[in-house]
């Protein structure tokens, strides 16, 4: 991401957080517990929402300005136990096995290569581990929105630090080997329409 782009990263998103993000921050993540490891953390904009029972945060983000304003209100806040690393999502700098819990919230879209992704999020896992999601995606393939989807995305990528309109998100965890628990089909309210699809929920490792 550019200097510019994470410096205006939360403004563009203070609408949606406050309309929906926020909440479903909130109610996802009070779910998860142990050893946490969350993928492309952006500015932090989880970290009010960790509840006590996470023993171990490690917040992953390879972008150089978005982790520096991570790591500023990573020390602003309450979160004991909590550190930051670079890296990106398709190589882990993690041992096999060693989290009880995974958190992607707007990455997925991304991402170099969602199934890459996708298989070193489930190393990482323990075997009774989940990964914990909130993303938007592809509009259903039907649709009029996922035409246009489709259409602008070669461009809006450019434009927007990779990030495609039209990821089939649910699908890749599928053929990754997740089992979906629990998972959400909801509009994400404030934002441009081509990007409210969204999907979130957990998926279990096995
Ligand atoms: C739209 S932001 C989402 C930030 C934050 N998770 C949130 O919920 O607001 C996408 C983030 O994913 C990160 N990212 C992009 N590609 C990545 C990759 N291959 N591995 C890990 N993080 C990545 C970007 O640097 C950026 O911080």
């Amino acid at each position: 991401m550019s200097f510019l782009s994470a410096f205006f990263y939360d403004r563009c998103l203070a609408t949606a957080e406050e309309a929906c993000l926020r909440e479903w921050r909130q109610e996802l993540l009070g779910q998860v517990s142990g050893h946490v490891l969350e993928i492309g953390a952006g500015t932090g904009a989880n970290i009010d929402f960790y509840p006590e029972t996470v023993v171990r945060l490690v917040m992953s983000e390879p972008d150089k300005n978005m982790r520096k304003q991570l790591e500023a209100r990573l020390e602003n806040s309450n979160l004991e136990n909590a550190s930051v690393s670079g890296g990106s999502a398709e190589n882990i700098e993690a041992d096999a096995a060693s989290f009880d819990f995974v958190v992607t919230s707007l990455v997925c879209c991304s991402v170099t290569c969602l199934d890459t992704v996708f298989l070193e999020i489930r190393r990482v896992l323990k075997p009774s581990g989940c990964l914990v999601f909130m993303e938007h995606v592809a509009a259903d393939e039907r649709s009029n929105r996922r035409r246009w989807q489709n259409r602008v995305t070669p461009l809006w990528r450019r434009l927007a630090s990779n990030c495609h309109l039209n990821r089939e998100t649910e699908a890749a965890m599928l053929s990754a080997g997740f089992t979906i628990r629990e998972i959400k089909h909801e509009s994400m309210r404030k934002v441009i329409p081509l990007v409210r699809p969204t999907i979130r929920g957990i998926a279990a490792r096995d």
